[in-house]
């Protein structure tokens, strides 16, 4: 019997003969396509070169690609674990030819690979083909020894295969196996094929055309093949099962499962909580290398939902503790060979993923509680719809994704009331961007007049473009105010670069706030940071700012900034054809408006005062910049201090002379050697 990596490098090797090359599969997160929030499909990394926007570097290629479906277009999320077949992660085979062979090879080699290499049974096999595509049709009749009758004809929904809304698209023919012993029925249709007894392996699809927004299809100057064949599923047929679940792809995760649970895995609906958390943890993983950050908005969002999915399942395997985080492990048994990603950043994904388990089981039980008290009410109400406020309450207050409510309800033979929840969370949005307008109305625009008052002081004055987070929130006319904030600015870049240094590259600014005296910054990290951690990351930004590192400022477009390793900011809207990168030192660099300094040297020194959580895998860093600054900051603590000194002071006299116990003395005077230390905590370089 094959194995998953044999069948995958046969798939490869036969192509590569057939003068293919081999494509490296792109990050699961694409990487400047607006439209998609996760690679669905093998082609999306060569979408410009269909449509005609790039010219392709080989006219053929070939790859295995991991893609992710639970959103948009193609998503099959809310049928994962109910059967045997859908997964939110799954990994693509495919060939593809950009304006080279067409049809008549596409289909020879399918049939050629799938009966001559893979030994699939011609008399289990059925080919599909798009009604209007007689092309196609003839071509199986000849190319092929397929016997006629099981070619089907089949129509725009199931062989017209799009990208999305809009994008490259056309005619396929898809090539399904069937799965019953004996011969398969016949007449065959479109209906018999999708029954449930026949599975789809590939499809062949004949790119021509570009879907535009309005609905048109535009046809396109070069024709081209996109293939996609479903590793698993294919694997599963391989391997003699119906089941992914039980290939050689998920038996290490399977296995891990059934050991920390000690419940068997079955292929029932007692399965179900293994199949989830198996599926889950796979494109958490995938994810989550590709520095996904767990949110509430977009991506982040849709990979926090599916870790809360699995983590109420994996309670209802009895854990009560994280355990998700553990199957990181058997998932890069599985697939750490063929994408290195997974492991070298193995302890990361643990490390993101226990914590993220870790704060919803906190709120999971009681939500639970919530849910319990729903279905009750309902019931005696004699009721089956949840209403949308009663599903807005778990998500706002429990934090239950709608589809983990969807999927409650339909346990409990319930219906959630979707349109209502959606209302509630649009009000909810609608407040939140009044409050954000009418914040933003509050800052006033930089006026030239004001401007020309800074001209000497050797600032990066900062642009009237897009004021980026971290920009200005208000006119500054006092040139030493100016002069700090453009340090606290400078510093927050640096302090920024630094904690990517130390902490790691999924380090994504969540907020900021510079002010002349102090900055703020917020940033997406899972865990408390250690005293060693702050330590290192202030060295660091101290070594740069000693090192009198240049500051320089340019204007160019987006595609040249990242040319330039610029971070750009996460959700930011920028003008693609003018933006402004702030470099310092061509150490840190980054697509920001604002007013800088033009030499490290100006800040003079950085002091982190705080780090602190502000929610579940986001921080925030206070600190502040420049001598004079942290040494005002600092004598207001001690200020603020005095008072509660002089109280300790008062307690001690008074323990003394009435004589007290040796040991309550000494509580009290240890207490108060501790905020003498306190008094002296100035460790400036
Ligand atoms: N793009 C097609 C699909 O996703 C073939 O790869 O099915």
């Amino acid at each position: 019997m094959l194995t998953s990596d044999e069948i995958r490098s046969t798939f490869i090797n036969f192509f590569e003969k057939k003068k293919h090359s081999y494509a490296v599969p792109s990050p699961v997160v694409p990487e400047s396509d607006p439209t998609l929030l996760f690679i669905n499909a093998g082609m999306n990394q060569f979408k410009d070169v269909f449509l005609g926007h790039k010219k392709p570097d080989t006219p053929r290629a070939v790859n295995s690609q991991p893609c992710i479906r639970v959103s948009g277009k193609h998503n099959d999320l809310e049928d994962v674990g109910f059967d045997f077949t859908h997964l939110t992660f799954f990994e693509m085979l495919g060939n593809w030819s950009f304006g080279d062979y067409y049809k008549k090879e596409a289909i020879s080699w399918a049939w050629e690979l799938f009966t001559e290499l893979f030994k699939i049974d011609k008399s289990k096999l059925v080919a599909t083909v798009f009604q209007d595509d007689a092309e196609s049709l003839t071509l199986w009749q000849t190319q092929t020894d397929i016997n006629h009758h099981q070619i089907v004809k089949c129509d725009e929904k199931d062989n017209f295969w799009e990208m999305g809304a809009t994008g490259p698209c056309g005619p396929c023919s898809e090539i399904h196996v069937y799965l019953k012993p004996g011969p398969m029925p016949y007449p065959l249709t479109q209906d018999i094929i999708n029954n449930g007894d026949f599975i789809e392996l590939w499809n062949l699809v004949f790119i021509a055309f570009d879907r535009k927004a309005s609905g048109k299809l535009i046809p396109l100057a070069d024709q081209h093949v996109d293939t996609g064949a479903g590793l698993e599923r294919l694997v599963a047929y391989l391997q003699g099962t119906a089941s992914n679940y039980d290939t050689d792809l998920f038996k290490p995760i399977i296995k891990q499962i059934e050991q920390l649970s000690k419940i068997p895995y079955t292929q029932t609906a007692k399965g179900m909580p293994h199949r989830v958390c198996a599926d889950h943890i796979r494109t958490l993983c995938f994810g989550i290398a590709d520095n996904v950050i767990l949110s509430n908005e977009g991506r982040g969002y849709v990979l926090r939902r599916l870790l809360r999915r699995a983590c109420r399942y994996a309670k209802q395997l009895g854990f009560e503790e994280p355990v998700l985080y553990k199957l990181v492990d058997s998932v890069v048994v599985s697939l750490g060979k063929t994408y290195p990603i997974i492991k070298q950043r193995q302890d990361y994904i643990k490390q993101v993923v226990k914590a993220e388990e870790a704060s919803f089981l906190e709120t999971l039980q009681q939500g639970l509680l919530r849910f319990e008290d729903i279905v009750h009410q309902l019931k005696q109400d004699k009721q089956t719809i949840i209403s949308g406020e009663a599903a807005f309450k778990l998500y706002d207050t429990y934090g239950f994704p709608l589809d983990l409510t969807a999927v409650l309800a339909k346990e409990n033979k319930l219906q959630v009331d979707v349109d209502a929840f959606e209302e509630c969370l649009n009000q909810q949005r609608e407040r939140s961007r009044s409050a954000a307008k009418f914040n933003q109305q509050q800052q006033p625009k930089q006026s030239n007049v004001v401007a020309d008052l800074f001209k000497d002081c050797k600032l990066h004055l900062a642009e009237d473009l897009n004021i980026a987070k971290g920009g200005e929130a208000r006119i500054i006319a006092d040139p030493v105010e100016k002069v700090n904030m453009a340090c606290h600015h400078s510093a927050t870049h640096i302090l920024h670069h630094c904690l990517r240094q130390e902490l790691g590259e999924h380090i994504q600014q969540a907020g900021s706030l510079v002010d002349s005296n102090r900055l703020r910054f917020d940033f997406s990290h899972f865990e408390k940071l250690s005293d060693q951690q702050l330590k290192a990351i202030e060295q660091k930004a101290n070594d740069m700012i000693q090192a009198k590192l240049p500051v320089n400022v340019n204007i160019t477009t987006l595609e040249s900034a990242k040319n330039q390793g610029a971070i750009a900011l996460f959700g930011e809207k920028y003008d693609p054809s003018r933006v402004r990168v702030v470099d310092i030192g061509s150490q840190s660099i980054e697509c920001c408006a604002g007013t800088h300094v033009q030499n490290t040297s100006q800040i003079e020194c950085v002091k982190i005062l705080t780090e602190t959580a502000i929610s579940a895998g986001n921080r925030r860093l206070e600190a502040v910049a420049g001598v004079k600054t942290i040494s005002q900051v600092l004598n207001q603590d001690i200020e603020k201090l005095t008072p509660q000194l002089n109280i300790l002071k008062e307690q001690f006299d008074h323990a003394l002379s009435t004589e007290k116990s040796t040991s309550e003395n000494q509580v009290v005077y240890k207490q108060l050697n501790q905020l003498i230390n306190q008094k002296n905590p100035t460790d400036l370089k």
